[in-house]
């Protein structure tokens, strides 16, 4: 069966007010810029899967006033026939200021977003072979789409940002997932959730030395936390893969089939160019990584690495350009 994924997620109406800072408490102050644009880290995510090449769904809910989101994801590859409109309810929202420095401050408004759909039934799930999960949704809907994704043997793979509670974590199913997807902090905050032991089971750094001496302490450190995550009985089995910002990544993943897993760091991009604007970088990072993951046959040591570095140069170009789903490269533009 040809790879499809399917993506349970959010989708927002982003608007951008461009000010030269962000607002005091009681101020009011003008905007030198406006932009609406579609957003929320399902649809961003749905929408790198289709850039980088690959056969997608996305399932989330708007209100009327988002009828043009659907249209923008389909016009970018995105199959939308499982997407939702509720009427009486409005679509998700972010109202974004950016200051001339580059500083931001964000209001997000969930509304549909935090609309609960029934769980899915293992019929409606069909064509699917993979099921990639963030945490702007109902946690009982992911947790039940995990679940059903778990059992009909699909490859799970979540982002769960923003982070679940401490409680919700040490409730969540992580155990089903076949890759995990953090940043720095989140996999700190994760590891302090769950309790995380201070004893490693030694999980080898295979990446030559003469790789991470640049960013030694921010790699030895995520090295570290990578490592008790991954040695933690609630992720058992689970890949992970720890996101660095502009120092790369650490990952922690099985390189063939019931093998061990083992650390490895990749550094970011080179830019030929200054970074312009991050957001939605982390977003591009794990879009061409899922879709790179559709595209892998098992047991090829070159071609998960490989994934990983072409992950990493989407994401590379994404920072280099304004706008989120819009600064997400096309898989020619990333392999040229
Ligand atoms: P998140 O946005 O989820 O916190 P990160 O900031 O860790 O994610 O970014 C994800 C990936 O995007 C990084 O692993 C890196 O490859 C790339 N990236 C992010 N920021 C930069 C940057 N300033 N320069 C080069 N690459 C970057
Ligand atoms: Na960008």
């Amino acid at each position: 069966m040809d790879a499809k994924c399917l993506v349970r997620g959010s989708i927002n109406i982003d608007e951008y007010f461009h000010v030269k800072s962000i607002s005091r408490p009681g101020e009011t102050i003008s905007s030198s810029g406006y932009e609406c644009r579609p957003g929320g880290k399902g649809a961003n995510q749905a929408v790198a899967i289709a850039k980088a090449g690959g056969s997608v769904d996305f399932i989330g809910i708007v209100g009327p006033n988002g009828k043009w989101l659907i249209d923008e994801l389909r016009d970018r590859g995105v199959g939308v026939n499982k997407t939702v409109i509720v009427e009486d309810t409005t679509t998700g929202r972010a109202m974004i200021q950016v200051a001339e420095d580059g500083e931001n401050s964000i209001v997000l408004h969930h509304a549909a977003n935090h609309i609960e759909l029934p769980p899915p039934t293992p019929e409606s799930l069909r064509r699917f072979t993979h099921l990639l999960l963030q945490n702007e949704s109902p946690l009982k809907s992911t947790t039940e789409y995990l679940c059903i994704a778990h059992e009909l043997g699909f490859v799970t793979i979540m982002n769960p940002s923003p982070l679940p509670t401490p409680e919700q974590t040490r409730g969540f199913p992580w155990g089903k997932l076949n890759w995990l997807i953090v940043n720095e902090g989140e996999a700190r905050d994760l590891l302090t959730s769950v309790g995380g032991s201070h004893s490693i089971d030694a999980i080898e750094l295979v990446t030559p030395f003469e790789g991470i001496l640049e960013h030694r302490t921010v790699v030895l450190s995520a090295h570290a936390i990578g490592s008790k995550l991954a040695s933690h009985p609630t992720f058992k089995g689970v890949n992970i893969i720890c996101t660095l910002g502009a120092v790369g990544l650490v990952s922690f993943v099985s390189l063939v089939r019931d093998a061990g897993r083992k650390a490895f760091y990749l550094p970011a991009s080179k830019l030929d160019g200054p970074v312009v604007d991050t957001t939605g970088a982390g977003d591009c990072f794990t879009g061409y990584f899922v879709s790179g993951l559709m595209s892998l046959e098992q047991g090829h040591e070159e071609d998960l690495i490989g994934v990983l570095n072409t992950s990493i140069k989407a994401a590379g170009i994404c920072v280099q350009r304004r706008g989120t789903i819009d600064s997400i490269p096309l898989r020619g533009e990333v392999s040229a």
